[in-house]
C-alpha cells in the first residue's frame, strides 16, 4: 500500500506547515541542498519510525533529494500531525501513519515499513529495531541504523551486551549537538507548551515536581523555574541529585514530593515512577503528565483501580474522580505531553538532532563495511561540523586558536 494517512485532502496545510519548519532548520536545509547535487543516497531504502511531525518532514525531503527511498511510520500512536503525514504521502512517501492509531496499527505499521525491505533504519525509541530483531522483515540486507533518544539507545544496548544487536547503530541520541540542545531546550520548552495547551495552568507559584534530572529533566525543570513555579526533584542516581541541588531546586524522595506538588511530569525513562502509593498522598487538582519515551512512568492501571468516574475535559486532559472525591487529572493518556498536546521540540533544535540524522545517514552508507554490530557514538567530525554549522546560520563568530595556543595545549611540561 502506497500511504495510510487520516485524510490526504490536509496534504495542502501540511505542506505549509512544513515549509515553516525548513525556514527555520537552516543546518538542514544546507545539507539538502549538497544532497541534491552530489546525492549520496541514491537508491537507498530507508525504512523510519520517527515522531510524523513537521520537522520528520523536513527531515524525510532531505534524504529523498539525497536519492533515498523511504517508508516511515510513527514512533508514538498520538504524535502524528496528521496533515504532515497526508502532505509527505502526496509527495510519494510511504507514509503509515494516523493520529490515534490503535496499538495493534501501530505495530502493523511498522510492519509495513519492514515490507519496503529498508536497508537502513531510522529509529525513536527502538520499536522498528526490535520488531525486526524479532523476526519481521529481513535483517540480512541492513547494513546500520541510526537511533534518535535515550530510550532507544539504552534498550539497543542492552540488546548489544548481550550480542543480539544484529547490525551497527549509530546513537544520533548522544551527539553532544543532539542532548545538550533538543533534550533540555527543546523537552523543556515543549513540555511546558504541552501542559499549557492542555490545561492554561498558571505556573507561576505552582509546585512543580520533575521525575528525573537527565537532560530532559533537566531542560524541564529550569523552564520550570523560569516561569515562577517552585521546583522540586525526585532522582535516584545520587550523581544527578547533586546536581539537581546545586541548581538549587529541591530534592527529596517521591514519597515526599507526592503531598506537595501541584504539577507532576516524569521524565525517567523508567516504569512506574508515579504508583499508587504516590498517588494516595497527591493534592486534590494535582495534574499528572509524562515527557518520557513510553506510557509507562506513570502508573495508569492505579489510576483506573482507583477512579470512581473518570471524565474528559478536553482533548488532552482526563479527570480522574477518586473513591475518596480527589480528583487528579492526567494529560495525554501519559503519553508524551509535549508531541501528543503540542508540536514537539520547536524546529530550531530539530535541525541539529536531524542534521545528525542526515549526516550519520551518509557516513553509514559510505562507511558500513568497517562497523561492527554495536552502538556507536556520532563521529566527533559530524557533531562538531554541526555546531560550526549552527553558529554560521545564527550569525555568530567565535574564536579561533593562535599558532601558540595550538602548541599551548599539546604540552605537559610547561607549569605555573
Ligand atoms: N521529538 C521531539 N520533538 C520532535 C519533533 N518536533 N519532531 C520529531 N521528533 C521529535
Amino acid at each position: 500500500m502506497e500511504y495510510i494517512v487520516k485524510d490526504i485532502k490536509l496534504a495542502e496545510k501540511g505542506k505549509k506547515s512544513i515549509e515553516w519548519a525548513e525556514n527555520h532548520m537552516p543546518v538542514l536545509m544546507e545539507i539538502r541542498k549538497r544532497f541534491q547535487e552530489e546525492k549520496p543516497l541514491k537508491d537507498i531504502k530507508i525504512g523510519a519510525c520517527l515522531h510524523v511531525t513537521k520537522e520528520t518532514a523536513v527531515l524525510i525531503r532531505t534524504l529523498k533529494a539525497g536519492g533515498a527511498d523511504i517508508a516511515l511510520t510513527a514512533s508514538n500512536p498520538l504524535s502524528t500531525q496528521d496533515d504532515v503525514a497526508a502532505a509527505l504521502a502526496s509527495e510519494g512517501i510511504r507514509v503509515y501513519a494516523i493520529k490515534g492509531e490503535t496499538r495493534e496499527e501501530y505495530y502493523k505499521f511498522i510492519e509495513m515499513v519492514l515490507e519496503n525491505e529498508p536497508i537502513i533504519t531510522i529509529d525513536d525509541g527502538a520499536d522498528l529495531v526490535t520488531t525486526l530483531h524479532k523476526g519481521k522483515g529481513n535483517i540480512n540486507t541492513v547494513i546500520g541504523g541510526t537511533e534518535e533518544t535515550t530510550t532507544g539507545v539504552l534498550r539497543l544496548k542492552a540488546m548489544a551486551d548481550k550480542k543480539l544487536l544484529k547490525y551497527p547503530i549509530i546513537a544520533v541520541n548522544n551527539a553532544e549537538t543532539k542532548w545538550d540542545f533538543d533534550n533540555i531546550y527543546g523537552t523543556g520548552q515543549s513540555t511546558i507548551d504541552g501542559i499549557l495547551r492542555a490545561t492554561n495552568i498558571l505556573i507561576a507559584g505552582k509546585k512543580f515536581v520533575v521525575a528525573g534530572y537527565g537532560h530532559c529533566g533537566k531542560g524541564i525543570a529550569i523552564r520550570a523555574k523560569g516561569m515562577g513555579a517552585r521546583v522540586i526533584v525526585t532522582e535516584v542516581d545520587p550523581i544527578k541529585a547533586l546536581k539537581a541541588v546545586m541548581d538549587g531546586f529541591d530534592v527529596m524522595p517521591m514519597r515526599e514530593a507526592a503531598k506537595h506538588g501541584d504539577i507532576f511530569v516524569t521524565a525517567t525513562g523508567n516504569k512506574n515512577v508515579i504508583r499508587r502509593e504516590h498517588i494516595e498522598l497527591m493534592k486534590d487538582g494535582a495534574i499528572l503528565a509524562n515527557a518520557g519515551h513510553f506510557n509507562v512512568e506513570i502508573d495508569i492501571n492505579a489510576l483506573e483501580e482507583m477512579k470512581k468516574e473518570k471524565r474528559k475535559i478536553n482533548d488532552f486532559t482526563d479527570e480522574y474522580i477518586l473513591n475518596d472525591g480527589r480528583k487528579i487529572y492526567l494529560l495525554a493518556e501519559g503519553r508524551l505531553v509535549n508531541l501528543v498536546a503540542a508540536e514537539g521540540h520547536p524546529s530550531e533544535v530539530m535541525d541539529m538532532s536531524f542534521s545528525n540524522q542526515a549526516l550519520c545517514i551518509e557516513y553509514i552508507v559510505k562507511n558500513y563495511h568497517k562497523l561492527e554490530p554495536k552502538v556507536y557514538d556520532v563521529p566527533r567530525e559530524i557533531d562538531e561540523e554541526i555546531a560550526r554549522l549552527k553558529l554560521k546560520k545564527m550569525g555568530i563568530e567565535i574564536d579561533t586558536m593562535t599558532e601558540e595556543q595550538i602548541n599551548y595545549i599539546k604540552t605537559w611540561w610547561e607549569g605555573t
